[in-house]
């Protein structure tokens, strides 16, 4: 994707190539791979808006909408170094900020401090990417509120040292709201970031996303998957069945097994089977037979 295909107001455009002058050094490894393609062209454009801002964006949407994809490829827009933080229940200030460890040179020990993602980032100005921001404990992430708000500064606990976020510093958070293991995001941590809104796409671009990332390269036979995934779309907003079981990534998965087995089969296993209810698994079963033999 070109900067200049997004149609910014010319002050942001600027902006964001100031920001790619940032020295990249040794983490250009970090930088993300764009591939992206929205179902709505104001996606990437506001969120490339916000960041240039230097807010933070919350991507908002269900598994295997592409959000890792959305912040690989602004990233990459950016060409800005990404370091990562996976909530999960057992997330905790060490994972995020770093750890004390004893090093030893020349016979001589001390202790050590190995900076985390967070840190990393602040310093560099580089970009937080923290996925599944709403499965870690509640009480985990308010040590990041001064992160995120206009101070962007923390005290280390571990050190003592106030680290202050270099200019370029910006934050992205992914969330899959009302997933299991999932809690409500804390308002004030929500109330920290612009929100983006990222569904699963569908038509012509979900075919494009299809012919390119999948190895199925029978348009035929994609554009029937094309259908089928608008045929689940509306079975999940009739509330049929649970919105998981359009997701892309599973698509995906399905036409690369449709190239060497049977399409029936292939959704049997790449969507069905994931599921949990029989009556769910039924009426998938009952599109793919109406578009599949
Ligand atoms: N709009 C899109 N453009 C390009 N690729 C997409 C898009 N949507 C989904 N994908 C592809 O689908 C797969 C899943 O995307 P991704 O991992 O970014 O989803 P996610 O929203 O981060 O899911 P999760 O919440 O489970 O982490 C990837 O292979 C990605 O390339
Ligand atoms: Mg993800």
């Amino acid at each position: 994707m070109k900067l200049e295909s997004l149609q910014l107001p010319p002050d942001i455009e600027a902006m964001v190539k100031n920001k790619r002058q940032t020295s990249i050094e040794d983490f250009g490894n970090l930088v993300g791979k764009a591939g992206y393609k929205p179902a709505d062209q104001s996606i990437i454009h506001d969120a490339v808006i916000a960041l240039a801002l230097r807010k933070n964006i919350l991507l908002k949407g269900p598994t295997g909408s592409g959000k890792t994809k959305l912040a690989e490829t602004l990233s990459a827009l950016f060409s800005q170094p990404m370091h990562s933080i996976n909530c999960s229940v057992d997330l905790d200030a060490e994972s995020m900020l770093g750890f004390k460890t004893i090093a030893n040179e020349d016979g001589k020990t001390s202790i050590e401090f190995v900076e985390g993602p967070v840190i990393k980032a602040m310093k560099k100005g580089h970009l937080l990417y923290i996925d599944e921001i709403n499965m870690a404990k509640p009480e985990t992430l308010p040590i990041l509120n001064g992160v995120l708000d206009y101070r962007r500064m923390i005290t280390n606990p571990f050190t003592g040292e106030i680290v202050k976020a270099a200019n370029d510093f910006t934050v992205i958070a992914a969330i899959n709201e009302g997933y299991v293991g999932t809690v409500p995001l804390n308002e004030a941590l929500k109330n920290r970031f612009v929100v983006l809104e990222v569904p699963y796409i569908q038509g012509e671009i979900l075919k494009q996303v299809l012919l390119e990332q999948s190895q199925l390269k029978d348009e035929v036979l994609v554009n029937r998957f094309v259908t089928f995934s608008a045929d689940l779309i509306t079975q999940v907003k009739n509330g049929q069945i649970s919105e998981e079981a359009a997701s892309i990534r599973a698509l995906l998965d399905t036409c690369d097994l449709a190239k060497f087995i049977p399409p029936l089969r292939a959704i049997q296993r790449g969507v069905i089977e994931k599921l949990d209810d029989d009556r769910e698994k039924a009426a998938i079963k009952n599109i793919a037979e109406t578009l599949f033999e």
